[in-house]
């Protein structure tokens, strides 16, 4: 089994929750959140054999920049201690505009950080009020020249399209003020009304709602096509980079390889085996506080589940899968494995050229539609 080459590390706090996610998170003391980390720290002990071939690390959450400053410190400093960071390429986190403040940079520079993605979502005052987002656009401003002073050079920005009132001028703004800002990165993503969240809640009462499909499939088209003029690459469903600025880090995970995962409720997916830790966050440190794994599934997965894996995953980018490549991992040519796949080619919705299969750019707002069919 091959080592892998990246590594996940899960922060479940937020400072405040918002209207849209259902990620699992919670607002929490100080105390409860040095006991996390002090454990997060301990299965990176326990872990840290499977760190030698590392070329990628995320933290993600919930929100890093969530924990107080000195205990975001104690776990970059910790897992510097724990990975040669010389032969890490991409070294992102997940971060507030409005936690970002000239000290915290600084610590995530001193950390080895050189990637930061943030959770924007609008620069429109109705919308993040909406969306439960306390911070303004200044705020992001804010806190992309501190980043920018710093050296900070990749930068994502998380952006949600697709409430009722969303148009394309409205959502070119937003995209328009995040490249002149400076964003190398934009994800886009269109809003999914979670069970379990405000807005669902308050879409039952029928006090909010979502874009039209086609409405929205319009419009998705239309970011796609504004971004590309302004240089970004489509490279993913909902991701769009500046040449060389793809996510290394979540290309692992398209392109199905093997990754390490540490914190509560975080998966790691090593060999032909998938992982999920537990996620309650007291159950979580008694288990690494007694030496033992913190997982709480284990599914072998067997060569069909893998190539569907691939499938699913894969289509996900525009330049889509290679059949060579397929067949050398699988010892079966993808289309004597996926039947379907002559009938979705005859419809468009699936192209195979210079050995590549892929989802046609054009076709990509009905990437669910296709998807499903590898299910
Ligand atoms: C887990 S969040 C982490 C980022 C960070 N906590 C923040 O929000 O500042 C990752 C991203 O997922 C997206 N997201 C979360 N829930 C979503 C939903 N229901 N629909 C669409 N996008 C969502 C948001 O763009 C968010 O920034
Ligand atoms: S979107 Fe980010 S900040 Fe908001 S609740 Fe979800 S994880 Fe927390």
């Amino acid at each position: 089994m091959s080592e892998p080459k990246a590594l996940y590390v899960h922060i479940p706090f937020c400072s405040s929750i918002c209207t849209y996610c259902d990620f699992y998170k919670l607002v929490a003391k100080r105390e409860r959140k040095e006991k996390y980390v002090e454990h997060l720290v301990k299965e990176g002990e326990l872990k840290k054999e499977s760190f030698s071939a590392l070329e990628t690390i995320y933290i993600g959450g919930g929100t890093p920049t969530a924990l107080p400053l000195n205990l975001l410190d104690y776990l970059l400093t910790n897992l510097k201690r724990l990975i040669d960071l010389g032969n890490i390429e991409e070294y992102s986190i997940e971060a507030n505009p409005n936690d970002i403040t000239p000290e915290l940079a600084l610590v995530l520079k001193e950390g080895g950080v050189n990637r930061i993605s943030l959770g924007v979502q609008s620069f429109d005052k109705e919308k993040l009020k909406i969306l439960g987002r306390k911070h303004s656009e200044d705020d992001v401003r804010k806190a992309l020249m501190i980043l920018r002073d710093l050296g900070f050079k990749n930068i994502n920005v998380d952006l949600i399209y697709g409430l009722q009132d969303d148009s394309f001028p409205k959502v070119k703004k937003d995209l328009k003020k995040a490249i002149a800002m400076g964003a190398t990165h934009i994800s886009a993503y269109s809003l999914i009304l979670e069970e379990k969240t405000i807005l669902k809640k308050l879409h039952a009462e029928g006090k909010f709602n979502r874009l039209d499909d086609d409405l929205e499939a319009e419009l998705y088209k239309k970011i796609s096509a504004y971004l590309k003029r302004r240089g970004f690459l489509h490279y993913e469903i909902s991701n769009f980079a500046r040449k060389n600025f793809q996510s290394k880090h979540n290309l692992t995970y398209w392109n199905n390889m093997n990754y390490m995962g540490i914190g509560a409720g975080a998966s790691y997916y090593l060999g032909n085996t998938r992982y999920t830790n537990i996620t309650n966050i007291d159950k979580y440190c008694e288990s690494i506080a007694s030496g033992r794994p913190a997982y709480k599934e284990v599914t072998v997965l067997s060569s069909e589940d893998r190539m569907q894996e691939e499938m699913i995953l894969g289509l996900r980018k525009t330049e889509g899968i290679s059949l060579t490549e397929f067949k050398a991992k699988y010892g079966i040519d993808c289309f004597q494995a996926f039947p379907v796949i002559r009938n979705l080619i005859n419809l468009q919705l699936l192209e195979a050229k210079h050995d590549r299969l892929y989802i046609p750019e054009e076709k990509l707002y009905l990437s669910n539609e296709v998807l499903v069919n590898f299910i």
